[in-house]
């Protein structure tokens, strides 16, 4: 037996063959019908579409055979990848490379093969159509040519499958891609969005850092409204944008002299009245305010709104709204547009709530915090008057979340409604 030696090419012909992906994968439809078309054409038993390998021949398709790969020393085939036509042996017996071939001398005993390169369009043989038949028998030139042609169609279907390889992993490249970009899109708004609300936080730093000197109040009204809304049936969302916008509501004291605002005296007054449980709060710290100093507090709503109006983000959208709204009275003897009720806006009416109970339940430098029964008390004094019913009501249901909200903000621990 004559073993055929490996081409000089060899590993680029491999490479070439391995290119296509074809080797150990599943029976295709294409492969299979040209292997039956060749058996039936040239009347033999047995056809196989024949990759040579490194040590072995597999076969892509087959007819007549059952098994699926032979050792590439005892294949025909590998004579057959050296020639650049069809290989023909009529009688294997009598051949000099196959007479003693277990293929010959044993099964499936070969005695007729004939067989076509596979040759790439880069001009690699890497396997082939072959043809086998028990009995000796010829092949006329026409059939050659025939088997030829045929060898250029399995050649085709190979590369089909490559393109079609291609075009799979190309798809799962541009899905894969698409993620990554969605990722990318996803990460960059959630950056946006946090730089957003970062900017937000310092402001109501700012107002804080304005209003007392803890910066509890603007966290505990947060928190506040946060809850109120929640207890309204807001949605989540909209209760953290409300709670968030709300440390806003008096930022507009920014725009307000040290001397005006942080006046004792006034802001005496002004607990004053709420204690006395006067309906008109504003009338009561105003009444004994300078009318400069009157106007200057007043003010406050319309330089937060001018500070906050400019933005088109929905969170400054809202948090501008609170700023404008937060001392409007509900039977319209607020201040500064004197809006009644549901012409204020929700988000005003639940701040003015939060705002008042805030500073009757809060301890202050000049004075100390009201017992919660009496703030509740003076809270329902304005029930209609200053404060919106529907919110009032909700404000109770939720007492003791509100209350469980200040403990925790006392002790430095964030509340879900006011995090940064
Ligand atoms: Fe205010
Ligand atoms: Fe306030």
């Amino acid at each position: 037996m004559e073993i055929a030696p490996k081409p000089a090419n060899e590993s680029q012909r491999l490479a070439a063959l391995r290119r296509y992906q074809l080797l150990d994968t599943p029976p295709s439809r294409g492969f299979d019908e040209l292997v039956g078309l060749a058996s039936s054409m040239f009347d033999v038993p047995t056809v196989l579409v024949s990759l040579v390998e490194d040590d072995r021949q597999w076969f892509k398709a087959k007819c007549g055979l059952d098994a699926c790969e032979t050792s590439r020393d005892v294949a025909f085939c590998s004579h057959t990848i050296l020639e650049s036509g069809v290989m023909v042996v009529e009688d294997a017996t009598t051949d000099h490379r196959f007479f003693d071939n277990p293929l010959v001398v044993g099964e499936p005993f070969i005695r007729f093969y004939a067989g076509a390169p596979l040759i790439t369009p880069g001009g690699f043989n890497i396997g082939t159509l072959c043809l086998i038949a028990y009995e000796p028998r010829g092949l006329s030139k026409r059939d050659r040519e025939l088997l030829t042609l045929l060898a250029s169609q399995v050649v085709d279907q190979a590369e089909l499958h490559l393109h079609a390889h291609d075009a799979e992993k190309y798809y799962e490249q541009v899905i894969r891609h698409s993620g990554m970009l969605e990722q990318e899109v996803a990460e960059r708004t959630r950056d946006v969005v946090k730089t957003r609300e970062q900017v937000i936080q310092c402001l109501a730093k700012a107002a804080e850092y304005r209003d007392d000197d803890t910066g509890k109040h603007v966290r505990r009204v947060s928190a506040y409204v946060g809850l109120i809304a929640r207890q309204l049936g807001l949605h989540d969302e909209q209760c953290q944008a409300m709670a968030v916008a709300a440390k806003l509501h008096d930022i507009g004291k920014i725009g307000i002299p040290d001397n005006v605002l942080l006046k004792p005296g006034l802001l005496t007054v002004h607990e004053y009245g709420l204690m006395k449980g006067h309906v008109d709060l504003g009338s009561a710290i105003l009444a004994n305010m300078a009318d400069n100093d009157q106007s200057l507090i007043t003010r406050h709503c319309e330089i937060g709104s001018g500070i906050l109006r400019d933005g088109d983000y929905p969170l400054l959208r809202l948090a501008e709204e609170i700023a404008r709204t937060h001392h409007e009275k509900f039977d319209g003897s607020g201040y500064p547009q004197g809006l009644a009720g549901e012409a204020i806006p929700l988000s005003g009416r639940i701040t003015a709530v939060a705002d008042v109970f805030d500073a009757l339940s809060s301890d202050r430098p000049y004075k100390a915090a009201l017992p919660v029964e009496h703030c509740l008390a003076i809270l329902d004094e304005g029930r209609g008057g200053h404060f919106d019913p529907a919110v009032l009501d909700a404000f109770h249901a939720c007492l003791e979340g509100i209350l469980d909200a200040r403990v925790r903000i006392e002790q430095g621990i964030t509340e879900p409604y006011c995090a940064a």
